[in-house]
C-alpha cells in the first residue's frame, strides 16, 4: 500500500539559465507560481499525505502560502544543487514513510495522475526500487567533446528522457543518497542515485506535456499551454 506516501518537491533551485533574477519556481505560469502548481499536483494524488518543499534560502517565508488542503506541508531551505536539497528535504521526512515521491517544480504541467502512476508501479513491481516516468527520445543523440562527435548513441529505441515525479521505496532512496554522499557523489536525478547504488529502477510512461521550464523559450511554451488548457 502506498498511501501516506510523502512528496518532496524541489523549488530550491536559482534559474539561472532563465535569467529571471529571481528563482524559477516562484515564477508565474498563467498568473500561478510553479511551485503551487507542482505542490497542488503532487497534493491531488490520493496517496499522498503529505508533502515537503525545498526552496532557496530566504524564501522560507514567502513559501508559507503554498498549501494543500488537507495534507501537512513543510517547508525547508534547500541546498547549493538539487542532490543537497533532496537530502535537506529527505531529513524533513518522517521515518514511517514508506514512499517518497521526488517532483521538480520546474515541471509545473505534472498531472496527479503521473504521481499515480508511478507510486502504483511500485505496488505491482516488487523487484523495483524506484520507478520513473521517460519519453521517447526522437532526435539521434551525438555526444560530443571539445566540438566533435565522439560517438552516436545507438539503438535510439532504447533512448529516454526521465521526468519527474519519480517514486521510491523510502529506504532505498535513504540508503542511495546516503551512500551517495559517502562517496562525495551527486546524482542530477533521485533515479541515478539508485542505479550507482544498484537498485532496479522500473521505466513507466511519461507525459511529454509535462516538460520541464529551463529557457525562456520553455516558459513562452509553457504560457501558451496554460492559456489552451484554459481555453479547454
Ligand atoms: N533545485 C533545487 N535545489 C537546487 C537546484 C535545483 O531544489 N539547489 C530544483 C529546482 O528548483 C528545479 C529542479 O531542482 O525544480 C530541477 O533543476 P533545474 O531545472 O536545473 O532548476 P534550476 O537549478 O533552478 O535552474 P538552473 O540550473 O538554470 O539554475
Ligand atoms: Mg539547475
Amino acid at each position: 500500500m502506498t498511501a501516506g506516501a510523502v512528496a518532496i518537491v524541489l523549488a530550491a533551485g536559482s534559474g539561472d539559465r532563465l535569467g529571471r533574477g529571481e528563482p524559477k519556481a516562484f515564477l508565474e505560469v498563467a498568473g500561478t507560481p510553479m511551485v503551487v502548481r507542482a505542490t497542488e499536483a503532487a497534493a491531488a494524488c490520493p496517496a499522498v499525505g503529505s508533502l515537503v518543499v525545498a526552496v532557496p534560502r530566504g524564501h522560507e517565508r514567502s513559501a508559507r502560502t503554498i498549501v494543500a488542503p488537507g495534507k501537512p506541508v513543510v517547508v525547508v531551505s534547500g541546498g547549493r544543487s538539487r542532490h543537497a536539497s533532496v537530502r535537506a528535504a529527505l531529513a524533513a521526512v518522517p521515518d514511517s514513510a514508506s514512499f517518497i515521491v521526488c517532483h521538480d517544480a520546474a515541471r509545473p504541467f505534472a498531472s496527479p495522475q503521473q504521481f499515480v502512476l508511478v507510486l502504483g508501479a511500485l505496488e505491482v513491481t516488487p523487484d523495483a526500487a524506484g520507478a520513473v516516468p521517460v519519453v521517447p527520445v526522437s532526435d539521434t543523440v551525438k555526444r560530443v567533446r571539445g566540438g566533435f562527435v565522439v560517438r552516436t548513441e545507438g539503438s535510439r529505441e532504447e533512448l529516454t528522457l526521465a521526468q519527474t515525479p519519480q517514486a521510491f521505496r523510502a529506504s532505498a532512496l535513504r540508503d542511495a543518497h546516503a551512500r551517495a554522499a559517502q562517496a562525495g557523489r551527486e546524482f542530477s536525478d533521485d533515479a541515478a542515485a539508485l542505479e550507482w547504488a544498484g537498485y532496479r529502477v522500473a521505466a513507466v510512461a511519461g507525459d511529454p506535456e509535462n516538460f520541464k521550464i529551463t529557457t525562456p523559450q520553455d516558459l513562452a511554451l509553457a504560457e501558451l499551454v496554460a492559456a489552451e488548457r484554459a481555453r479547454g
